[in-house]
Parts: C-alpha cells; sequence; structure tokens
C-alpha cells in the first residue's frame, strides 16, 4: 500500500503540471511555464485545422505527450510531446484563415520554435491530381482578398484607392457575368456583380520598420523543406486502399507542386475551382494553409504544408464513391504519413533553414 502512495505522489509531481488559463494575457505563472518548456527546445511546431485531422494524428503510437502535456492559451491547446525522437508542439487552429493565423501566431511568440508543419486535407483543383494524392505546394496565395469592382467599371478601370498603392490589378479578376449558364445562345451576359480583382496581403516582416508593409501574394513555404519534400517525394509510398475492398483507382502520390490556394470559403463550386486553376495554377484548395504560409513568412519561420486531396472540390456527385467521404480518412491517414517522414528527416535540414527564436 505504501509502495503504491509513493508511486501515486511521483506521479503526481511527473504529471502535474497541464496548465490552464482562461486569461489571454501572459500571466506570471503561464510565463513561468513556457520558460521551463521553451528551455527543452527547439520544436518543430505542427498545427492542423480539425479535430478530424488532429484526432488521426494523436492515436498513432508515434506520438508521445512529454511532462508538460500542454499549455492552453487564447482558446487553444498546445500538446507538448515527442514524434519518434523529435520535440513537437501540436495544435488544432479551427476552420479558417482568421484562426489559422491566430494559431500560427500564438505558436511561434509563444514557444521556441524551429519549424513549422501544416497538415491536413483539401479539395482539388488541378486536374492533373487524384484523390488520395498528398500536394506539397511551392506557393501559397490568399485567394479571399479582394476589390470588388463597381458595376459597369471594366477591366481597363481604375480601382478605388488604386493609386495610392493599396489595391493592384496586377493579378486579375473573376467576371461573375461569365459564369452565366447559357443553353440556347451564345450571347455574353453580363450582371450587377461586375469583377472581383485579387489582391495580396500586407505583410509585416518581423525584422522590418514597424507598420511598414510589405505585399504579398504567392508566399513561398521554407526552401530546404520543399527539397527535402522532393526528396522523398519517391520514396514514401502511400496507401491506396481503405480496406481489402474499397481502394482508389489511381494509387496515391506525393506531389511537389506549384501553387495551392486558401480563404476563408468552403469551395464547392466546380465553375469557380476551375477558375482558381486557370487563372494561378493551383492544384489544393482549402481555408488555412497560406493563412499560416503568410505569417511564417513574416515571421522568418521554416514553413512547409502539405494537404491530402480528398475531394474534387465541387466536380461530380457529391455520393459518388470517389467523393470526401469515402476517402477523407484514407487521404488524412496519407498525409500523416508523410508528415512523419518529413519530421523524422527535419534534423539534417535544420541548419541550413533560417529559424526565428523567440525568447522568453
Ligand atoms: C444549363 O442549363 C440547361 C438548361 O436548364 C441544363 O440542361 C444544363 O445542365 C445546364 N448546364 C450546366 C453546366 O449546369
Ligand atoms: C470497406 O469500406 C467501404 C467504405 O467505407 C465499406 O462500404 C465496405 O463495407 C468496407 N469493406 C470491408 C471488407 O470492410
Amino acid at each position: 500500500m505504501r509502495g503504491l502512495g509513493v508511486l501515486f505522489v511521483v506521479s503526481l509531481v511527473i504529471f502535474c503540471c497541464n496548465f490552464d488559463s482562461s486569461d489571454a494575457e501572459l500571466s506570471k505563472s503561464l510565463l513561468k511555464l513556457l520558460k521551463k518548456v521553451n528551455k527543452d527546445g527547439p520544436y518543430i511546431g505542427v498545427l492542423t485545422p480539425s479535430f478530424f485531422e488532429l484526432n488521426s494524428l494523436l492515436e498513432l503510437p508515434s506520438f508521445s505527450p512529454g511532462e508538460i502535456k500542454y499549455i492552453d492559451h487564447a482558446g487553444r491547446r498546445f500538446r507538448i510531446g515527442h514524434i519518434d525522437s523529435k520535440k513537437v508542439i501540436l495544435a488544432m487552429t479551427g476552420k479558417g484563415m482568421m484562426n489559422a493565423a491566430a494559431t500560427a501566431m500564438s505558436l511561434m511568440t509563444l514557444f521556441h520554435i524551429s519549424h513549422v508543419l501544416h497538415y491536413g486535407i483539401a479539395g482539388n483543383a488541378d486536374p492533373e491530381l487524384n484523390i488520395g494524392d498528398v500536394a506539397i505546394p511551392q506557393h501559397w496565395a490568399h485567394t479571399g482578398l479582394w476589390n470588388w469592382q463597381k458595376y459597369g467599371a471594366g477591366p481597363d478601370a481604375e480601382l478605388p484607392l488604386e493609386s495610392e498603392g493599396d489595391f493592384t490589378r496586377d493579378y486579375g479578376f473573376l467576371n461573375f457575368g461569365k459564369f452565366n449558364n447559357i443553353s440556347d445562345d451564345d450571347d455574353y451576359l453580363e450582371n450587377y456583380l461586375n469583377n472581383v480583382w485579387y489582391q495580396p496581403e500586407e505583410t509585416y516582416p518581423v525584422d522590418g520598420t514597424p507598420e511598414s508593409c510589405d505585399r504579398v501574394f504567392w508566399a513561398p513555404v521554407d526552401r530546404s523543406l520543399f527539397e527535402l519534400s522532393k526528396k522523398l517525394e519517391e520514396e514514401v509510398k502511400l496507401d491506396g486502399c481503405l480496406n481489402a475492398t474499397t481502394c482508389l483507382p489511381n494509387t496515391p502520390k506525393v506531389v511537389t507542386t506549384k501553387r495551392g490556394s486558401s480563404a476563408s470559403i468552403y469551395l464547392d463550386n466546380a465553375a469557380y475551382k476551375s477558375f482558381l486553376n486557370s487563372q494561378f495554377q493551383v492544384g489544393p484548395v482549402d481555408m488555412e494553409s497560406a493563412a499560416i504560409s503568410l505569417i511564417s513568412h513574416q515571421m522568418k519561420m521554416p514553413y512547409l504544408a502539405l494537404r491530402a486531396l480528398s475531394d474534387q472540390a465541387g466536380e461530380g456527385d457529391d455520393d459518388n464513391s470517389y467523393g470526401i467521404n469515402t476517402f477523407k480518412p484514407l487521404a488524412c491517414a496519407n498525409a500523416i504519413k508523410f508528415l512523419m517522414e518529413i519530421i523524422k528527416k527535419i534534423e539534417a535540414s535544420m541548419d541550413s533553414s533560417e529559424s526565428m527564436v523567440s525568447s522568453f
């Protein structure tokens, strides 16, 4: 009995330190705990949008929680632990650009992080890619920042505030009138929605002059992480079958691609996804990756996003057997499989990557 009691006390000491705070400010006790955690850093930060993707990873034996299991802050849980032998901090961002950016910012400013990896599932806009493929774009754009032109103004008309440098016509526009279904004749029909012009984000570099912004449309991922992914592309074999009888028509593969795009828009519309592919040559379309890419870019933090294609973003029948519901778990498992490989190999490329260290 006595032995058991001692064991109980010892385990209390080891596992007591899960910290939880309902305040948004950094309290003294939170700062103390962060200092303790950060002393063991740097960590690889791993962000994912939803419970579905998070739990698929947490269920794996390769993730083991640390002595301090997590720190809660600002509505997010930052889980501390190991994936294989690598130290990681894992957090769920929540849906959309705002949540992704806010969580990425917290991760990078609270913790001693060397790299940020982001994984999840995505819609596919590229006819060359297949459901189940894990796409790793070199650049991500936020395609939800628009300047919406008044009805009657054409592509040659200057946008409001364009002359001040606040907006640009460099990245093209979507014309709603082009998307009418004309069955009988080929007349070009207009509507009052006119054009929206895609705009770069204002980013504020961590080492720049405060309040002086750079405008970035295509936010790059880290060069050495991208090169590492290219090397692993052939090596890592992905699963194509859900079970003994249900398999994808093509064996899925890891593909390093040129571009992906994100916006706080759930894209389930074939016409718009085809437009995005022809205008911007994007493969994966999602709601978070570009936000974290933009934040990482301005924080000078090495970043890589891998997204497994789980649906055709509005193409085909919702119930078709290659749709999101059937192969979503397989796509997610494939993304995590590649994530694990990257995490294993990251050390080799660590030195060559520029990394930002927060100092608590
Ligand atoms: C366009 O409209 C016609 C007539 O209503 C319809 O049969 C056709 O399927 C529509 N096309 C598309 C692409 O929805
Ligand atoms: C395989 O998965 C599919 C889709 O979830 C399901 O309909 C089927 O019954 C499963 N087959 C086996 C053998 O488990």
